[in-house]
């Protein structure tokens, strides 16, 4: 079973041994993979919407896997018992939709070991949650699909040290381990950054004022990291 890079990105994360559980599976391909692979015994396959969980469950019927990856139907982590997984994995998804799913869930997540995350949009968020709610960033990894970057997380329980909210916007263990696309990633934030910015110069409001003087200073902070990353390539 083949993973895509992201998905495989995020496998390389999954300590082996340990009953992982992969939240929105969808296809079921993380799952398959890490029991096929023999890196996990069991998985916990779950999606909140029928059509991708009956995909789930045909496919996973399909390799004979039913008795590895238990495919099941619910809403995050309700559709587990606390204690269930050790690893919980939520990909593909906004960052805001995984804070809501851990915050739905506290009971499961205390009796979790790790999480690996890979939120498609809001990752600062979903960092500045973690770190606010006693899971400290253990690692992190940038991987390009189909032409974006995107982040995975890794968390454990613990305290986070970073308390800078700009580099947990950013990713404390991406601007401290040499992160190869650590450049591209900045300079698809500053875009995102300066297309904000010109939308809130037509606004007169003075809401809007103190969201650009936010954003300018971190359009700045953006800025000297991006020297900082061309400065050590030469
Ligand atoms: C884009 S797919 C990601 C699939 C896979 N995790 C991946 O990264 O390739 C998102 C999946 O999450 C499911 N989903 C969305 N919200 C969910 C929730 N609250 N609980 C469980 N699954 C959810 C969707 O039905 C969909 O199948």
């Amino acid at each position: 079973m083949e993973l895509t890079r992201r998905l495989a990105a995020i496998a390389e994360f999954i300590p082996p041994g340990l009953v992982v559980a992969d939240i929105g599976t969808d296809h079921a391909r993380l799952p398959m993979n890490l029991v096929l692979s023999g890196r996990n015994p069991r998985v916990i396959a779950t999606d909140l919407n029928e059509k991708p969980y009956r995909g789930a469950y045909s496919a996973v019927a399909g390799k004979n896997l039913t008795g590895a990856v238990d495919v099941r139907l619910g809403d995050g982590l309700r559709a587990l018992s606390p204690g269930e997984a050790q690893v919980i994995v939520i990909a593909g998804m906004g960052g805001n939709t995984i804070v809501k799913i851990l915050e739905d869930s506290r009971g499961v997540l205390a009796q979790a070991r790790r999480m690996v995350l890979q939120p498609m949009a809001d990752a600062g968020d979903l960092r500045l949650w973690l770190a606010g709610n006693g899971w400290k960033l253990v690692a992190e990894k940038l991987v390009v699909e189909d032409g974006r970057i995107y982040p995975v997380i890794v968390a454990e329980p613990g305290v986070e040290t970073e308390t800078d909210m700009f580099n947990l916007e950013i990713g404390p263990k991406l601007l401290e381990n040499g992160e190869p696309l650590l450049e591209a990633y900045l300079e698809k934030i500053k875009a995102d950054y300066q297309k904000i910015l010109s939308g809130l110069a037509r606004s007169r409001s003075r809401d809007s004022r103190e969201k650009a003087i936010m954003l300018t200073s971190k359009l700045t902070r953006v800025r000297e990291l991006l020297c900082r990353c061309r400065q050590n390539v030469k």
